[in-house]
């Protein structure tokens, strides 16, 4: 009796034992598959990325990216600089309503606003933001050839981007968006670029960028809002777009930075479809620079820039009419690839 008894209980231990050996394991298992406590590439994806072929993170994880002055700042200002400035950032916000073709002050431009490229009034993280315009300029540009100032910058959206007229230096309207511009940049050091400032530099494809390739993109990703055409899709009050166009006869020139399809490409990478950002891109580079390919071979408003780039020998890589000092074709300029750099001019 007293046997059994021992035999009885040192089963119970034996079954004790292996359970509890069954629970390590399982435990250990499921530590271990996590990563074993360290952080895995998985972890840091963000979640809400399209990840049916995006494979990188985010563009940058700088934590020190440029954000504009604050309100409290700006209301430390006059009361009249203070209005100013807020007048100049409307004016960036809602261009159309001020100069489109149906505009209270003036109709000189195509109807686009200027924040529909320079995203959130000009201050998104590498939404070709102003953040380095006030500490960089004056500056010597090589499309002009000469030393220009901010106006002259403005004024040249205005033509380009806006395929219209600029409103004169002096103007209340002029001075307003110049204002806000400068504002925008006194948080940053004289003569630096900020992080995250203007459009992000995408990688260079060691193939030329594709047009057909872009157009299936394109019609997967960009025509539910910019259609299929091209020519967005205007408010329900006419005045402007709640889609803006991208080619055709309202959408930016041949002269435009948008013309460029290195500037195309990071725009969007960092920006479209909208809602995408540089620490959410939705886009490959691949995709970034076909679409961009495919939306610069359809039709843009063109623009006299006869005068432009008038040292042959400083003309950027992609611009995509020559002459040029550098042999290759201007099918090369306008669509890679853009390896051969060194002959390419790639400040
Ligand atoms: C169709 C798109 C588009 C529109 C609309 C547009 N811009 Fe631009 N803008 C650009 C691009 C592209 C650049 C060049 C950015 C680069 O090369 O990094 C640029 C550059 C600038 C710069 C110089 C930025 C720098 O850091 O050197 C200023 C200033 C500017 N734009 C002001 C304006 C103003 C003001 C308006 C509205 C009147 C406007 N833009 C409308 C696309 C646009
Ligand atoms: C959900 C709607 C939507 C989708 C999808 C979308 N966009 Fe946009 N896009 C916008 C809006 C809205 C703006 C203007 C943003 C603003 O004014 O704040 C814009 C602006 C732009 C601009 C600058 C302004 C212009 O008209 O030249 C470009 C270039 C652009 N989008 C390209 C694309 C491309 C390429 C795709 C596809 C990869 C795409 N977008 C997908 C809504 C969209």
């Amino acid at each position: 009796m007293e046997d059994f008894d021992k035999l009885r209980k040192n089963i119970r231990s034996l079954i004790y034992l292996v359970i509890l050996l069954i629970v390590a394991a399982v435990l250990l298992i499921v530590f271990f598959m996590n990563g074993g406590g360290k952080k895995t590439q998985l972890d840091v994806v963000p979640s809400a990325v399209d990840s049916s072929q995006f494979k990188s993170v985010s563009l940058d994880n700088a934590t020190d990216l440029w954000t504009p002055p604050s309100e409290d700042v700006l209301q430390k200002l006059e009361k009249e600089k203070v209005a100013q400035i807020n007048y100049g950032k409307d004016l960036i916000a809602n261009t159309a309503k001020y100069f489109g073709p149906m505009g209270s002050i003036a109709q000189i431009t195509n109807g686009m606003n200027c924040q529909n490229c320079h995203l959130e009034a000009g201050t998104k993280p590498y939404g070709n933001n102003y953040s380095a315009v006030y500490t960089t300029y004056p500056k010597y540009r090589a499309r002009s050839g000469a030393v220009e100032d901010i106006y002259k910058r403005v004024t040249d959206c205005f033509e380009r981007s806006l395929n219209g007229k600029a409103p004169l230096k002096g103007s209340k309207e002029m001075e307003a968006i110049v204002s806000y511009i400068n504002f925008l940049g006194t948080n940053v050091e004289k003569g630096k670029n900020a992080k995250g400032s203007g459009i992000y530099e995408l990688k260079f494809l060691d193939r030329p960028a594709d047009p057909t390739k872009g157009k299936s993109v394109y019609l997967a990703k960009c025509v539910s809002c910019h259609k299929e055409d091209g020519s967005g899709i205007k408010s329900e009050d006419k005045v402007t777009y709640q889609y803006p166009p991208l080619w055709g006869a309202n959408a930016y020139n041949t002269g435009a930075g948008l013309y460029r399809i290195s500037r195309f490409a990071g725009y969007i990478k960092a920006n479209m479809p909208f809602g995408a950002t540089y620490k959410e891109p939705q886009l490959t580079d691949e995709e970034a620079w076909d679409i961009a390919a495919y939306v610069n071979s359809m039709p843009h408003p063109s623009k006299d820039i006869s005068k432009d780039w008038p040292k042959v020998e400083e003309k950027i890589f992609d611009h995509p009419f020559g002459p040029f000092a550098d042999g290759f074709s201007e099918e090369q300029h306008k669509f890679g690839p853009f390896a051969a750099k060194k002959k390419c001019n790639n400040p």
